[in-house]
């Protein structure tokens, strides 16, 4: 990892406003936890955490317009909710000040919608920020969720995309088909499906 992008990281971090500041530490810990119980490691799970949401307090349609602006391909779907673009805005962006990793990459870029064939790095991370406490309202069911990805990332992401899919699909909501694809394939390589 190139120091260059660990100071770009910290410098964007230290110009978001403070309740992201705290939501993004508060991932960082979550991560940590998983990755030690999941043998993942530290210091790309802990640069994932971080970046993660560095686009998120962009607007929608500073969002859309920066998504063109670095050639990101945006889904009919993103272009009605653009605050789904936070996550590849930020991955790009973080590509060009030299992030090599592909693994932090895609953790950054998927952490909205997941996606098939998450690395275990993208997985602890898209996990922990559901996991954070102050989500316990959008999630009520984050204690199981917390006790299962302690256990098995897979389960919990399939637990977690299934839970949220239905909830969209109960609300008459669009879902994303990154979030169907990565349900579909962690259905066929659990057991007993
Ligand atoms: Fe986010
Ligand atoms: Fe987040």
């Amino acid at each position: 990892m190139t120091k260059s992008v660990l100071d770009t990281v910290q410098r964007w971090l230290s110009d978001l406003p403070r309740g992201l500041r705290d939501h993004i530490h508060r991932v960082e810990e979550i991560s940590e936890e998983l990755a030690r119980a999941h043998q993942v490691g530290h210091d790309r799970v802990r640069l994932c955490a971080q970046a993660h949401d560095l686009c998120r307090a962009m607007k929608g349609d500073e969002l859309l317009e920066k998504a063109r602006e670095l050639g990101i391909p945006v889904h009919p779907v993103e272009e009605r909710m653009p605050i789904l673009l936070h996550g590849p805005v930020a991955a790009e962006l973080l590509r060009r000040e030299g992030l090599d990793d592909d693994a932090v990459y895609q953790g950054v870029y998927y952490h909205s919608t997941a996606c098939p064939g998450l690395d275990p790095v993208a997985k602890v991370v898209f996990l922990a920020d559901k996991l954070d406490p102050h989500k316990a309202k959008r999630y009520p069911y984050l204690g199981e969720l917390k006790v299962a990805a302690l256990e098995s990332l897979d389960s919990a992401l399939l637990e977690f995309l299934t839970r949220e899919i239905t909830s969209f699909l109960e609300k008459g909501q669009l879902v994303h088909p990154a979030s169907i694809e990565a349900r579909n394939e962690l259905l066929m390589v659990s057991p007993g499906s």
